[in-house]
């Protein structure tokens, strides 16, 4: 089951998957990056991160900035997978178990 648009991307910031896919189609950023304008999206913990690459990649066209161009490899690669095909409780664990390990490896530090 994958996610739904009300099913939330970035718990740190409560970013819903609907707001960061109509961000990214309606603002077409270049980089994964600017969408942290939506709403601070990955700007916390950091766990939500790789799912907003992958929806970038998903959504928006691929970017290679001028200096890049004429090199064989866009830097935004487009995936085969979506990205979203995760359903919410297992995001939400992967979450948890997340912040669990990072929790652990600082007291070990
Ligand atoms: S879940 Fe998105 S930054 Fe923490």
């Amino acid at each position: 089951m994958a996610l739904n648009p009300d099913d939330t991307v970035c718990y740190c910031f409560k970013v819903s998957l609907q707001k960061i896919q109509t961000f990214c189609h309606t603002q077409k950023p270049h980089y994964a990056s600017e969408i942290s304008d939506c709403l601070s999206a990955g700007t916390g913990c950091g766990w939500c991160v790789p799912m907003l690459k992958n929806i970038h990649s998903q959504c928006c066209p691929p970017y290679t900035p001028p200096w890049r161009q004429g090199d064989a490899t866009p830097i935004a690669e487009q995936t085969a997978e979506d990205p979203t095909n995760i359903d919410a409780e297992t995001w939400g664990a992967g979450r948890q178990k997340y912040l669990e390990e990072k929790k652990a490896k600082k007291l070990t530090e």
